[in-house]
């Protein structure tokens, strides 16, 4: 295992959509162990392939000791109730390098369905911090930033 360095939300890369995944093979497994060993690194609680320069739909969640691993995932449903707390990004850090964070309206709950490593299909029902952290990991492979859901962000000039 390797850890990747952790891409900036500055480089366009993070606006891109990924491609799904389609090989199920080893290169997929080394992304995912790296992606693992980088994520421990930064202490962060997700982490998406293009964050570490990578277009495909793949991401990784460690929410209070549940590590989950997500292969072209989708929001299948949503709870209609929301919660808004303070959210940031590995990839968004300010220009001393620390993170910034910012509310973000989130569902409370929401179900994704998505493949294994191995290609298997998998359903979790996410709630809490686990929830928000699904939902922050999957807009990354849809190109969108949590700043994008920021209400009333201030100038950043
Ligand atoms: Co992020």
């Amino acid at each position: 295992m390797a850890t990747r360095k952790i891409i900036n939300y500055t480089d366009s890369i993070l606006r891109k959509k990924t491609k799904p995944v389609v090989d199920f093979d080893n290169s997929l497994h080394i992304l995912l162990d790296d992606m693992a060993e980088t994520l421990e690194k930064a202490r962060g609680a997700g982490l998406a392939a293009p964050q570490v320069g990578v277009l495909r739909a793949v991401c990784i969640i460690d929410v209070n000791n549940h590590f989950y691993e997500f292969v072209n995932p989708k929001i299948v449903s949503r709870s209609e109730s929301t919660n808004v707390y303070d959210e940031g990004c590995l990839s968004i850090k300010d220009d001393n390098g620390k993170s910034i964070y910012y509310p973000v309206e989130r569902n409370n709950r929401v179900t994704v369905e998505a493949q294994n490593r191995f290609g298997e299909n998998i359903k979790v029902k996410l709630k809490g911090f686990a929830a928000r952290a699904a939902q922050h990991e999957i807009d990354h492979l849809d190109g969108i930033l949590f700043l994008d859901h920021v209400k009333n962000l201030p100038d950043k000039n």
